[in-house]
Formats: C-alpha cells, sequence, structure tokens
C-alpha cells in the first residue's frame, strides 16, 4: 500500500508517521508514506500556496494551481483509489472507514489547512472528504497522521499479534475491556480474580461482558442502530 500526503507542514507529520506500528510497517514494506512539500509545485519564488479568498472575508485559501500539479504528477504515475481532503466539515471518520481504507492500494492525502483549499479542487479532484471529529484543528495534518496510522495498523503484517489489532475498541462497535498487568496486587489495588483464574473461557466471558456494560454506559450510540 501506498500513502502519499500533500502538505504545507511537511515537518508536523515526519515525527507521528516515524514511531511504533507505523515505523515497522515502513520497515518491513508493508506501506509506503510520502510526505509531500506542497510548496514544491509553486512557481513563486516567496513558494506562496495561500491568497486571498475571493469576496472578502477573514482567512486564506490554498490555491488551486499548486495543489492541482501535485495530485496530477502523483496521478501521473500510478492509480489511486482515493484522493481525501482533511477538513471539518468532512464525513466522520470511523474504523469502519479505516477498514475500509485498508484495503486500498493507492491513497492521496491532502492535508487542508487555512480556511481550506479552493473549492474546484473539493469538486473536481477530492474523492472523500474526512473530519476526524466535531472540533476545529489548526490544519489537517494531525487529522492525516491519525488517517494514516490508524489504516496502517489494519494492514496484515502491521501488528504481530493479529488478534490485537481485532480487540481494538470499536473493530465489533463495542469499546475494549480493561487490561491489567502486573503486579496483581499494588497498594491494595487488586486485579480482578477472574484474570487470574487460569480459565480462558471464562476470562473471555468476562472480557466480552465488560465489553458490552462500558459500551453501553459510556458510549450507547455505538449499538444504536442494533
Ligand atoms: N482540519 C481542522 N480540523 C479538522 C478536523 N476536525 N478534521 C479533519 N480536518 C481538520
Amino acid at each position: 500500500m501506498r500513502i502519499d500526503i500533500i502538505t504545507v507542514l511537511p515537518e508536523l507529520l515526519e515525527s507521528p508517521l516515524n514511531y511504533s506500528i507505523v515505523k515497522r510497517a515502513r520497515e518491513k514494506g508493508l506501506v509506503e508514506i510520502n510526505i509531500i512539500n506542497l510548496r514544491d509545485f509553486t512557481a513563486d519564488k516567496y513558494k506562496t500556496v495561500d491568497d486571498y479568498a475571493f469576496g472578502g472575508g477573514a482567512g486564506m485559501v490554498m490555491m488551486i494551481e499548486p495543489v492541482y500539479k501535485a495530485i496530477e504528477k502523483l496521478k501521473s504515475e500510478r492509480h489511486y483509489d482515493e484522493i481525501i481532503y482533511t477538513s471539518p466539515d468532512g464525513e466522520r471518520f470511523t474504523q469502519k472507514m479505516a477498514n475500509i481504507l485498508s484495503l486500498k492500494n493507492n491513497i492521496i492525502i491532502l492535508a487542508g489547512h487555512y480556511k481550506g483549499v479552493d473549492q474546484r479542487i473539493r469538486e473536481h479532484l477530492i474523492t472523500r472528504e474526512v473530519s476526524i471529529g466535531d472540533y476545529v484543528l489548526s490544519g489537517g495534518e494531525i487529522p492525516a497522521a491519525a488517517i494514516t496510522d490508524s489504516i496502517v495498523r489494519l494492514i496484515p503484517g502491521a501488528i504481530s499479534d493479529e488478534q490485537s489489532a481485532l480487540s481494538d475498541s470499536f473493530q465489533d462497535d463495542l469499546l475494549a475491556p480493561p487490561v491489567y498487568t502486573r503486579p496483581a496486587d499494588f497498594n491494595g489495588w487488586k486485579v480482578p480474580d477472574i484474570l487470574l483464574s487460569g480459565h480462558a473461557a471464562e476470562i473471555d466471558k468476562w472480557r466480552h461482558e465488560q465489553s458490552l456494560e462500558r459500551t453501553r454506559k459510556l458510549r450507547p450510540d455505538l449499538s444504536d442502530d442494533e
């Protein structure tokens, strides 16, 4: 799989995508992640990639030309299954969407910035607009990193214990059960007896019950449609 991220702040994306599971997936060749500096696609000597909005108003707009050139260059080299634009007014990102995207071969993510990109890019080139939640961040870089991370951990082989990705919260519309490690008793704070019992089937049952209970209590909306 290949993910190309177009951004005005490449530095912001380097670190989050260079640790832990994503780093290992890159090293194993399971995913190729390229961070593309939008400023490399402007002929302007000041490397300008934003301009005032037609009609006035506060805030700058990502210019159409550099974005168009960056996307067209990538598209001339290979077929892309999705061209995603990160924006607070996009469709809400979910585990389901991460699952679907993890099955694609090539994805572009355009990290929105300033007041957003010229609408014509959204209309003509973008295939999916994605928000990571109902709050506004300073730019689409952190959303792009979050989306990439959640996709990459689902690629077979990215996590050594495959069960581990399958038992993540949300994978079956349930929150994950609580986890504990040694010591079994810390200053009188005890691990539930069942987890020390050695009865695998009973432990599975307990974990499932915990998942159901936590989901009912904390995220009843997850099972609304069932
Ligand atoms: N850019 C700014 N805020 C965002 C959000 N919540 N999701 C996606 N992109 C964004």
